[in-house]
């Protein structure tokens, strides 16, 4: 169970000597093992959220509890410790590193742990047989399609068993068939492992499928 809260959260940033609010006075906790959808038009700071919650940025002001802990209050290194052991991250592009094989693209996060070659494989033998790769963990990005390699960045992103899966407009660019497949493996995700998922998106189809949805216009909570 991850407990999740936003108080009082604003965010500048300043553009050639310009302020340019991207959140102001943000409040929300998000709910126990839940599918919370950010949705909004284009520059509402749906991504911004989801950097501040995954520690990549931080707030211009207000506080971020995450399980009891302030990671408005952390050092780099604590941020980054952080991020490895409960945060998965899945960017807008799926991007695997073109030169390693499906299999080591999907271990990457192991160099973060200790895990003995016995306990890698097992890892990535489960993952491959949930996401449906098992056949080609010997191949290259460039031999996968493109709902394969969605796939593998959704299993790299899990590989830790992170708490948190944060994803960031997972389904745009995608067709009807495979903004299902993604909704379904969050799912499957969320229900098998009690993650907390957190997804940017403007795609309607996604948000009816939230257990929480959060709705933006120009940095503000909208109801
Ligand atoms: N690194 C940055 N530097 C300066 N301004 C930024 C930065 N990131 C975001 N912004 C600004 O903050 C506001 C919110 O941006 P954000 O990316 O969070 O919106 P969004 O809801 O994710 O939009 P989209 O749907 O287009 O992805 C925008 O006005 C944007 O220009
Ligand atoms: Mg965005």
């Amino acid at each position: 169970m991850t407990q999740i809260t936003l108080s009082e959260i604003s965010k500048t940033y300043t553009i050639k000597h310009k302020p340019v609010t991207a959140l102001s006075n943000i409040n929300f906790t998000v709910n126990n093992s839940a599918f919370l959808v950010l949705t909004g038009p284009s520059g509402s700071g749906k991504s911004t959220i989801l950097q501040l919650i995954s520690g990549i940025e931080q707030p211009t002001s207000g506080q971020i509890i995450i399980d009891g802990q302030n990671i408005t209050k952390m050092t780099n290194s604590e941020l980054t410790t952080f991020r490895r052991k409960k945060v998965g991250i899945i960017f807008q592009q799926f991007y695997l590193e073109p030169t390693l094989t499906l299999r080591q693209n999907i271990e990457l996060p192991a160099i973060f742990f200790n895990l003995s070659p016995e306990e890698r494989n097992q890892r990535t033998k489960e993952l491959a047989n949930l996401m449906g790769l098992s056949e080609h963990l010997d191949h290259l990005p460039s031999q996968l399609s493109g709902g394969q390699i969605q796939r593998a960045a959704v299993a790299r992103a899990i590989y830790n068993k992170p708490s948190i899966l944060i994803a960031d407009e997972p389904t745009s660019n995608l067709d009807h068939d495979n903004i299902h497949t993604v909704i379904n493996l969050f799912k499957q995700i969320q229900q098998t492992y009690g993650t907390t998922i957190i997804i940017a998106a403007h795609d309607q189809t996604i948000a009816n499928e939230a257990t929480q949805v959060i709705k933006l216009d120009a940095g503000r909570i909208v109801i």
